[in-house]
């Protein structure tokens, strides 16, 4: 066995290797998981024997106590910026320029994307990185040591070498990154960032290193500021290379080009992938390849002659707001988009731009009327990056999300700790209707192929679905008759309709829509409780019991199940023949008919067991005691007077102070028409 110090040494070598692997080479030759256990590996000796933990080793990434404000860092070398070319002329300008200075008539260049991100030096000593600076003023910058420390593709030693080097390069955020982030701002009620250069400078620019740690902050390098005890190569294609055996990210899309029509040739290519890129780019950069001559070209006012930035179109363009309106999710958020004055952004035309929530339109003050700066970048649903105040037209007013749900009328409410407003309707408004089919009809859930988005908005818009269950009991001569469809369609939808029917359970529980329940929560409830009814039963303590169902997703489910209307309609599902392979069996109540048996679909043929229901004021279709006898008689608990149990009131007219005491305690509410659906469709399905 070797010493303690070598084993430590050894474990940090090989997981150096294998970022180098994974950051580098993008070819990563272990699985995360047996990466992770190297480093708890290595974690464990460390924590055994401190005396051997070094700043250098993986482990010590995160750590380091908050500082009250950064350190200023006056480059060794200062940090160029690059001029700029908005035009093929212009590139042409500066390729001749280049000729006439070198007298040279062929020159080639290393072309590479502009990272629109922030610039920072890495200093390394004797091969450890010492110190991180921002680029500032060119002269003077931040220190950020701690920050970059944090950041797992940066190499906190380099690789085969132990000179004394600075290297420099672009921390920016991808576009997935920039996503994920807004989208935790927005659950968190906190400003969201306007693009991802911004996200990148605000991460990197924390005083406690521990918040930059958990922003997803990548790194490219593309130059070495000051260099000691090394040569340089020839040339800047081979330093690319030089910087990679280091272990530093360098861009794939680096090429070394010939003359402007090379240089040409890379920009259409680029520009035509732009939106497949994982990250944002704002330009194409063209440089000099052979170091002697970008030496012999020099600096002219902060600016390298050697290289220039070619400015890809802009993502962004001003606009006016002409309207505002508001969609209902499928859960019922309302969702504020501004209806904008075309405009062409990147070579798309853009009308419509979210605006997130309440709180976003307020921070920013939006209006009717405004002219704004609209953002797009890729497959992104464009967005308002800022209001120009200074062209407000007079007369404009604060904007406000409706009360009432625009689709149904319901009443929009603000659950306090969450940002967004959401509708009250439920399934009764038809644009949560049709959000909750598309979800149920969806890949991932019930995979019906062929229920789009056109046709579930003429089934609902015609009122011929009510529930998720009615798309099962459209005739094909029904869905044969709507727009875009004809016989043959019709047909191969009931097909796919036949063919969704079998299912899995945690497919059919994703399908529901139950709220934070996604795909990986509706499958480990799926393996957990093997079956719907058991599930079903399920109260917030059990729920919580299964290891990452937390208490909010308890609470959810058991309000979902514990809804009259929900039930129904997963006993209509069922009834149409939706079915899946059981795990557990639970014994069937007696009387089960013979065919349900065969399809194994279980029934209790007591639907409303265990719930108890309340009535007051007057009905008008039947007598407060018919309704009784029929919910007694799908196991209901009908009782006189309120209390904490009861789960349902069902309101007639005139109802009295019942109905205040049933909305203070929280219980549900059913009207008559809502207890005459459930009675109907429940007795259907169970033959009573
Ligand atoms: S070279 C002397 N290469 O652009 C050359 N810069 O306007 C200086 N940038 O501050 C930098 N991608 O933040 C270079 N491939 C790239 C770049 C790049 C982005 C940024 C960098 C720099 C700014 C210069």
């Amino acid at each position: 066995m070797n010493s303690i110090p070598q084993q430590i040494q050894d474990l940090r070598q090989l997981i150096n290797e294998h970022n180098y692997y994974y950051y580098v080479l993008d070819n990563p030759r272990i699985s995360d998981r047996d990466y992770d256990q190297l480093m708890r590996k290595l974690e464990s000796l460390e924590q055994r024997y401190p005396e051997w933990v070094t700043l250098d080793s993986p482990t010590q990434r995160v750590g380091a106590a908050p500082l009250s404000e950064f350190a200023e860092v006056i480059h060794k070398i200062p940090m160029l910026s690059l001029a700029n070319a908005f035009t093929d002329q212009e590139v042409a300008d500066f390729e001749q320029r280049i000729r006439e200075r070198l007298k040279i008539q062929s020159i080639e260049y290393v072309a590479e994307p502009k990272l629109d991100g922030l610039a920072v030096n890495l200093q390394y000593e004797q091969g450890k990185l010492v110190k991180a600076a921002t680029r500032g003023d060119g002269q003077r910058g931040e220190e950020v040591t701690n920050n970059v420390r944090t950041i797992a593709s940066i190499p906190l030693r380099l690789r085969g070498a132990t000179i004394d080097v600075e290297v420099r390069g672009e921390i920016f955020i991808s576009k997935t990154g920039f996503l994920q982030l807004n989208q935790q701002q927005l659950a968190n009620g906190q400003r969201l960032f306007a693009n991802p250069r911004n996200a990148a400078a605000g991460s990197l620019r924390q005083l406690d290193a521990q918040a930059t740690a958990s922003r997803p902050l990548s790194f490219l390098a593309y130059s070495v500021g000051a260099i000691q005890g090394h040569l340089l190569p020839e040339c800047h294609d081979q330093l690319l290379q030089q910087l990679k055996d280091w272990g530093f990210p360098v861009s794939h899309l680096c090429q070394t080009v010939q003359g402007i029509i090379g240089c040409l040739a890379y920009y259409r290519q680029l520009l035509g992938q732009r939106d497949q890129l994982p990250f944002e780019i704002d330009g194409v950069v063209y440089k000099v390849n052979r170091l002697a001559y970008q030496q012999q070209l020099a600096s002219v006012s902060r600016a390298p002659r050697w290289a220039i930035a070619h400015k890809l179109p802009s993502q962004e363009a001003s606009t006016q707001i002409l309207a505002i309106e508001v969609q209902v999710g499928r859960t019922g958020v309302l969702t504020p988009v501004a209806r904008l004055a075309p405009v062409s952004v990147g070579g798309v035309t853009i009308t419509n731009a979210t605006l997130h929530n309440q709180d976003e339109i307020n921070r920013k003050d939006l209006r009717v009327g405004d002219t704004v700066i609209v953002r797009r970048a890729g497959e992104v649903i464009p967005e308002v990056v800022e209001v120009l105040l200074d062209k407000r037209p007079v007369g404009t007013v604060a904007y406000s999300i409706p009360k009432q749900c625009p689709v149904c009328g319901a009443e929009v409410t603000r659950v306090a700790e969450e940002a967004s407003a959401r509708c009250t309707g439920g399934l009764s408004c038809a644009a949560q209707r049709k959000q909750s089919l598309q979800h149920f009809a969806s890949r991932r859930a019930l995979d019906i192929q062929g229920l789009g988005e056109k046709l579930i908005e003429q089934v609902v818009d015609k009122s011929l679905i009510k529930t998720l269950a009615d798309i099962y009991q459209l005739t094909t001569a029904q869905w044969a008759s709507l727009e875009r469809m004809g016989e043959k369609s019709a047909r191969n939808l009931q097909r796919a309709l036949e063919k969704s029917k079998t299912t899995s359970l945690a497919r059919f529980l994703y399908g529901l829509g139950i709220r934070d329940v996604g795909e990986v929560t509706a499958q480990v409830l799926a393996e957990h409780f093997g079956q719907l009814s058991s599930l079903m039963e399920a109260d917030e303590a059990t729920l919580q019991q299964i290891p990452d169902i937390g208490p909010v997703v308890a609470q959810q489910v058991v309000t979902f199940f514990r809804q009259a209307h929900n039930v129904a309609v997963i006993q209509q599902l069922q009834a149409h023949g939706v079915n899946w392979p059981e795990t557990r069996i639970k014994v069937a109540v007696p009387l089960v008919p013979e065919e349900e048996k065969k399809g194994e679909t279980v029934l209790s043929l007591q639907p409303l067991t265990g719930q108890t229901f309340v009535l007051t004021g007057t009905l008008s279709s039947l007598t407060r005691e018919a309704a009784k006898v029929r919910l007694q008689a799908l196991g209901a608990k009908v009782t006189g007077s309120l209390s904490k149990k009861t789960d349902y009131l069902v309101v007639g007219d005139n109802p009295g102070s019942k109905l205040e005491k049933a909305q203070d305690l929280g219980i549900s509410l059913l009207d008559e028409q809502g207890l005459l659906a459930l009675l109907e469709s429940l007795e259907r399905d169970f033959s009573l």
